[in-house]
Parts: structure tokens; C-alpha cells; sequence
């Protein structure tokens, strides 16, 4: 929305949330969110075309357009637990928009929806909408976070999908309108609102599978003595398969894959089609089995028991760039070195101890929920710290386990490091961020996911 409002100034932007802490926060110096860039553009824009306010009913009541960004999380119970997603904010912000519009309003679905989530909201919003005409369209969004401006400034793609009638597609030209201010109209895709649904879940699948893929090489690679860098390299100069997003990590997280990657699950299911449900789920389990692998390297390197041993966890965002931690790896990497009783000192340059000791004690599928629906003061691990210093994490550790592939760690003087720490002292580069020759030479016992194994890993029992 702050890019609307940068790149349209005669188009007033107004964000609107219940949260009141949430808008004092996008009305201060310092934003809910770390992402790079947006400081910049919300600064050229608050206060002039850009509002942020908790007055939802006015706000709505006076738009032409409303975007609906709600949260939609996974179900936690019921019908489609695990699975499904959960509709009920996005059902009461469409109750809301018929209850208090006066005007003809075009409803945008931004938030990732099921696919005919569209036709169940533009139910809602006919059943109650008192001769006033409400025109739904789905407008998914394909920015990646830490990117996020770039990504907004020079988009691939936008993706409008609207009813083929008349006021279907008179809705579709008026949001293609605001997007032209700075999309080249060849890039604005204009689709059904069913294929605009479907291509956010299909895309997010297809990137999620990519990186399965080339996880699942890099567990064969390490079987085989082949490094998981050069494979991708070899096959990412096929034109056909291209060279982006083909690092082997820890894992993929975020808000999105494994969220939209299930409701694709479930959307096959229920259209009695569990093969392909099948063929999907493996995207998810692969990912699963790369985190538990890394967490059985970890042990079994270090003589079958972490019991006791400090670990130092540099990075527990879910990429670098963001403070963000939905569905970080790390969770999971955490939670296995703590069932093996590590005691763990995390260090992350963007995300606070607050937020860590939330995560480690959420629930599956909580994060996306209301805060009022998670642990209120989850009390605090005693086998973690959390610490503000990446040097403070490693001192007298056993050994460091890197989850984020933020560039500091990269540029850690690595000769202070070993010094400072237990030996025989090992580094897991869940991210392939460091030089293993030079971390070899320093004295580290290193593994890199995917690469040639350091031949005290191959001594020890294979891991499944
Ligand atoms: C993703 C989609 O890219 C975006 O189009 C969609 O709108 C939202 O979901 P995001 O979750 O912000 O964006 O980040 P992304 O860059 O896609 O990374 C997702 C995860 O995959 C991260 O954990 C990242 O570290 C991991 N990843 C990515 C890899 O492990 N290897 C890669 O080669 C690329």
C-alpha cells in the first residue's frame, strides 16, 4: 500500500487495522516491520497520501477500492485441521464491508486464499448488501520479504483476476489503472478469479518444490561426494531450468510455502484427487527431513549427545533481511538440539528474545492466529539465551550452528571464533555462507549441507 501511495499521489492510501499498537507503530519512528527500503518510501508518504488508522468502519465506508489483507491462517481444529485454511477473519472483514458501505465498492481479495474463497465472500457481500454492488477480484501478491520494494518497484507480474461480466471487467481495468502508474501494462496479467487464486498457490508450490528438490540432491550428494553447489550450477545454466533459487539450505520457511502448499493438499483431496495431493505433500515432507537431518548431523558429529554442550544458533529469521521468524527452520532445528538437551545461545541482528521465546513455545500453525490466541508470557527456556552479539553466542561453545544466511556471517573473523571455543569445535553451515577450506585450515570440523563430507563426518554413523 505504501508503494500505491508512492507511485499514485493523487490516490489517498489508508491502512487500516484493529490493532492499535500495530497503527501507533506504523504512525512512529519506528515501523512493526524490518524491511529494507520501506522506511524510505512510508516517510515520503505518511501523512500526505498515506494514513495509517484503527477508524476501520470510516475508512471502508469512504473507499472505492478496499484491499483485504487479512490473516488466513492454517486451521488448528475442526474440519481441515492442519490443512485448511482458516477463513474466519476474512469472512468477518466481508460482513463488516457490507455492514457499514453507503457506496458501490470494489472488494480486492490480497490475502492467499483457497481457490473460490472469492465466490464464498462475494456471497457474503450480495446477501447483505442493500442495493449496493460490490465487484470482487482477486489480486494476489508475489513480493518476496527482503525484497520487498524491488520486488513492488519492478514486479515480474501483477496478477488481476476478476468475473468475465461487464462490471467484472470494469473493476479489473480500474485496478489495472492504478498499477500502470509504474507496471508496463504488458505485466499486468488480467485472468478469472479462479486462475488468479489458483496461480498464487501454484506458484508458491512450484518455488518451495524447487528447493525441495535441490535438498533432496544435496542429501544424495553428501552420500556420494558430489557438492550440491556445482550440481545446481551445472543444471541452472539449462535455460529451460534457470539459475535462481537452486540453493541447498536447512530448509524453506516463511508465511507462505508450507501454508499454501497444504491448502493445495487439501483443495486436491477434496476435489478427489489424492495422487496429486500425494505428489505435493512431498514437497513439505522433504523439507521436514532436511531440518532433521541437519539436527541428526549436529548430534551424531558430536559424539551421539549434545547433552549439556553450548550451541551457538546464528541467525533465526527465516532469510536474511527480515526480522520475520513464520515457520523459520529454526524452530524446528531449536526444538531438536533442545529434545537432545543442548543448551543453546541464539544470536539474530534483527530478531528479539521476546519473539524467539515465543516461537520455541508456540504451537504448530499458532503464529498466524491472533496474539490473544497464543502463549501470553510463555516462560523462558533455561537451556536459551538469547544474546545481541554474534562473538557473545560462540564463546565456549561446543559448536555453532549457522540457520540464517545473513552477510555478517560470512565476515566473522573466524580465527577469534575458534579460539574463543571448546575443540574440537565444529561449525553447521545450514546455509552454505562460509569457506569451508579456510574454516578446515583454522582447525573447524565443518559441514556444509550438500558437500563433500570432512572425514570425521563420514566416521560417524550415517544419518536417515
Ligand atoms: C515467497 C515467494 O517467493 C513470494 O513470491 C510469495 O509472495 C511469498 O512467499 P518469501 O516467503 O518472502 O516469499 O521468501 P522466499 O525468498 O521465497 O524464501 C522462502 C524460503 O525459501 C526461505 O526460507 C529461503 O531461505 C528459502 N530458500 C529460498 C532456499 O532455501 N533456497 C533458495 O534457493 C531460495
Amino acid at each position: 500500500m505504501a508503494v500505491i501511495a508512492l507511485k499514485c499521489p493523487e490516490i489517498e492510501v489508508v491502512v487500516v487495522d484493529i490493532a492499535a499498537p500495530r497503527i501507533n507503530a506504523w504512525n512512529s519512528d519506528h515501523l512493526p516491520i524490518y524491511e529494507p527500503g520501506l522506511d524510505d518510501v512510508v516517510k515520503k508518504c505518511r501523512g500526505k497520501n498515506l494514513f495509517f488508522s484503527t477508524d476501520v468502519e470510516k475508512h471502508v465506508a469512504e473507499a472505492n477500492i478496499v484491499f483485504v489483507s487479512v490473516n488466513t491462517p492454517t486451521k488448528t481444529q475442526g474440519l481441515g485441521a492442519g490443512k485448511a485454511a482458516d477463513l474466519t477473519y476474512w469472512e468477518s472483514a466481508a460482513r463488516m464491508i457490507a455492514d457499514v458501505s453507503k457506496t458501490d465498492k470494489i472488494v480486492v481479495e490480497k490475502s492467499t486464499v483457497p481457490v473460490k474463497t472469492a465466490e464464498a465472500i462475494e456471497r457474503i457481500l450480495t446477501h447483505n448488501r442493500k442495493g449496493i454492488n460490490f465487484t470482487i477480484l482477486s489480486n494476489p501478491e508475489f513480493l518476496a520479504e527482503g525484497t520487498a520494494i524491488a520486488d513492488l518497484f519492478k514486479p515480474d507480474r501483477v496478477l488481476i483476476g476478476g468475473r468475465e461480466t461487464p462490471e467484472g471487467q470494469k473493476a479489473i481495468h480500474a485496478l489495472r489503472d492504478v498499477y500502470a502508474h509504474w507496471v508496463p501494462v504488458d505485466r499486468i496479467l488480467c485472468t478469472n478469479l479462479w486462475s488468479a487464486e489458483l496461480s498464487k498457490l501454484a506458484a508458491n508450490a512450484f518455488l518451495a518444490q524447487r528447493i525441495s528438490s535441490v535438498n533432496a540432491m544435496s542429501a544424495l550428494c553428501e552420500a556420494t561426494g558430489a557438492d550440491v553447489s556445482q550440481v545446481s550450477h551445472s543444471i541452472g545454466t539449462d535455460s529451460r531450468i534457470g539459475p535462481k533459487f537452486l540453493n541447498a539450505s536447512v530448509g524453506f520457511g516463511g508465511s507462505c510455502f508450507q501454508k499454501d502448499i497444504l491448502n493445495l493438499v487439501y483443495i486436491c483431496e477434496c476435489n478427489g484427487l489424492p495422487e496429486v495431493a500425494n505428489y505435493w505433500k512431498q514437497v513439505i515432507k522433504v523439507n521436514d527431513y532436511q531440518k532433521t537431518r541437519f539436527v541428526n548431523r549436529v548430534v551424531s558429529s558430536m559424539f551421539n549427545t549434545v547433552s549439556g554442550k553450548k550451541i551457538a544458533v546464528l541467525g533465526f529469521a527465516f532469510k536474511k533481511d527480515t526480522g520475520d521468524t513464520r515457520e523459520t527452520p529454526a524452530i524446528d532445528v531449536c526444538k531438536g538440539l533442545l529434545g537432545d538437551k543442548a543448551k543453546l545461545s541464539i544470536y539474530d541482528p534483527q530478531v528479539s528474545e521476546d519473539q524467539i521465546t515465543r516461537d520455541l513455545a508456540m504451537k504448530k500453525f499458532d503464529w498466524d492466529h491472533p496474539a490473544h490466541l497464543q502463549p501470553l508470557s510463555p516462560t523462558s527456556n533455561k537451556q536459551v539465551s538469547v544474546v545481541w552479539d554474534a562473538y557473545e553466542a560462540i564463546k565456549d561453545a561446543h559448536g555453532i550452528c549457522i540457520l540464517t544466511e545473513w552477510d555478517e556471517f560470512k565476515n566473522l573473523d573466524y580465527k577469534k571464533v575458534f579460539d574463543c571455543m571448546q575443540k574440537p569445535a565444529f561449525v553447521f553451515d545450514g546455509r552454505n555462507v562460509v569457506d569451508v577450506n579456510k574454516l578446515r585450515e583454522i582447525g573447524f570440523i565443518v559441514y556444509s549441507i550438500g558437500k563433500p563430507l570432512d572425514s570425521w563426518l563420514k566416521d560417524m554413523p550415517a544419518v536417515a
